[in-house]
């Protein structure tokens, strides 16, 4: 294998996680996933799936990769040869393609909204107007498609000349402006008439709202926006250097990722109530808002332009991780060229992504349990591939791999003193397993049958 390169400064691995980690899992999934499932009750659910299940597990495959230097499959069988635990790695390859595939879909949305401010045409509508004009684009078979194929020709671009790195470099200095634009965009709605419903809807939860898919979804949308549990992240720490300080990374990185989810909340709820909309509507949620908020605001035009184009590099940066995985995978265990697995991994995403795409239009009439072939990848990869994944890495560093190695990379060699070590160590070995399989069961019903069955 060819030397591998390793993260120089602190802030190189903690921009890049964050850069994977932050995207349109906060701004665009967060807000819709919190509306249909209710508000408060959800986003409290959220925060303790991410403090209880998401840290813990980024702490699980930041060991597994940080030790061993290698992608999923070679670090397991070099941690514990002979194992089965190495399949999870097969898991990542599966939920990152299809998480690519309708993820460039809602990106490609990304860049006709861009285009759409450029020439001038998102200004100056009712919000009866806004909503077709989603619905024309999502309803156009080519255009979704055509939005799909750009943006993943920029992503095969990028991967292809190698030059990530600087992609991400750049993004490295656009995500502080996103930051800012983002705490602008929350004091102008939280100025608009109604906010405060809007902070209600938010802050008050709602226990009634609580159900087995409530809280199904609120542990996928922890792992999805955490890009955790399809080992991105561990292919990441494979990069790391022994400096690392593991645990206190994963905690910024939960908290960067949690802060721009819930700030896309406070930009978007507030506004759904002040302009008498849905907070149900499900994924056009923040495509029918954002545009009525820029053009309340002085200077609506470009300041449509400047958040597009940052979500733009936000998405860019995701959707590098995903394809990572695939690659590294690829080059690393079947010795094929950087070139050829990049090249499989879009043409893949691009089949894949033309089918999500056209479940909105075309094959709209194409279900399955209800949902289109967009939702089911969707659910199916977040709410079920991710957890599932994320259990098997927790299960196998809490159970499986050797205490010291653990301990060893959680305090770099016992240079660092980790004052979480012993509740870190529980909730990978007891609490996120266990939560992980006690939601499965809930959501499959178990628990209402056993209950029929003794009473
Ligand atoms: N976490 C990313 C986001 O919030 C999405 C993602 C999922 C990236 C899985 C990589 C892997 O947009």
């Amino acid at each position: 294998m060819s030397e591998r390169a390793q993260f120089a400064t602190k802030m190189g691995v903690i921009a890049t996680s964050v850069g994977s980690a932050v995207g349109l899992g906060n701004i665009w999934r967060f807000p819709y996933e919190a509306g249909v499932h209710g508000g408060g009750a959800f986003i409290l659910i959220y925060i303790l799936c991410v403090l209880l299940l998401g840290i813990p597990v980024i702490i699980a495959e930041f060991v597994i990769g940080r030790s061993t230097h290698k992608n999923a499959n070679s670090a397991i069988k070099l941690l514990a040869p002979g194992s089965k635990f190495r399949y999870v790695s097969y898991i990542g390859i599966i939920a990152s393609v299809m998480i690519l595939s309708f993820y460039s879909v809602v990106a490609g949305w990304i860049l006709e909204y861009l285009f759409q401010s450029i020439i001038g045409n998102l200004n100056g509508h009712t919000s009866q107007e806004y909503s077709e004009m989603f619905n024309s684009l999502t309803g156009s078979p080519w255009r979704s498609v055509l939005w799909t194929t750009l943006f993943l020709g920029a992503n095969f671009f990028i991967l292809r000349k190698g030059v990530q790195k600087g992609i991400e470099r750049i993004s490295n200095l656009l995500m502080p402006i996103l930051f800012l634009l983002l705490l602008l965009f929350c004091v102008n709605s939280l100025l608009l008439p109604n906010a405060q419903k809007g902070i209600e809807f938010m802050f008050r939860p709602d226990f009634t709202q609580i159900s087995p898919s409530m809280i199904v979804g609120a542990m996928g949308q922890a792992f999805f926006s955490l890009s955790l549990g399809l080992t991105c992240l561990l292919t990441y720490a494979s990069y790391f250097n022994d400096k690392t300080p593991l645990v206190k990374s994963a905690t910024i990185i939960a908290i960067l990722d949690t802060f721009v989810a819930i700030l896309a909340g406070i930009i978007i709820f507030p506004a759904v109530f002040s302009f008498g909309a849905e907070p149900t509507a499900g994924p056009k949620l923040v495509f029918e808002i954002l545009p009525n908020i820029f053009q309340q605001m002085p200077g609506g035009y470009l300041w449509s332009i400047a958040f597009f184009i940052l979500l733009f590099f936000a998405s860019i940066t995701s959707t590098i991780s995903m394809s990572e995985i695939f690659i590294t995978f690829c080059t690393e265990e079947y010795r094929m060229s950087r070139k050829k697995a990049t090249r499989i991994n879009i043409a893949i995403a691009l089949v894949l992504g033309t089918l999500c795409a056209l479940s909105f239009n075309s094959l709209s009439h194409i279900t399955l349990f209800d949902k289109t072939v967009f939702d089911l990848f969707d659910y199916i990869s977040s709410n079920i591939m991710l957890p599932a994944g994320g259990f098997i890495l927790a299960v196998f560093v809490g159970w499986v791999m050797n205490k010291n190695i653990v301990k060893k990379q959680l305090t770099n060699n016992g240079e660092l003193n980790v004052r979480t070590m012993r509740p870190i160590l529980f909730c990978i070995k007891y609490v996120a397993p266990i939560a992980i399989v006690v939601i499965f069961l809930y959501v499959i019903g178990f628990f209402d049958y056993v209950s029929t069955l003794l009473f």
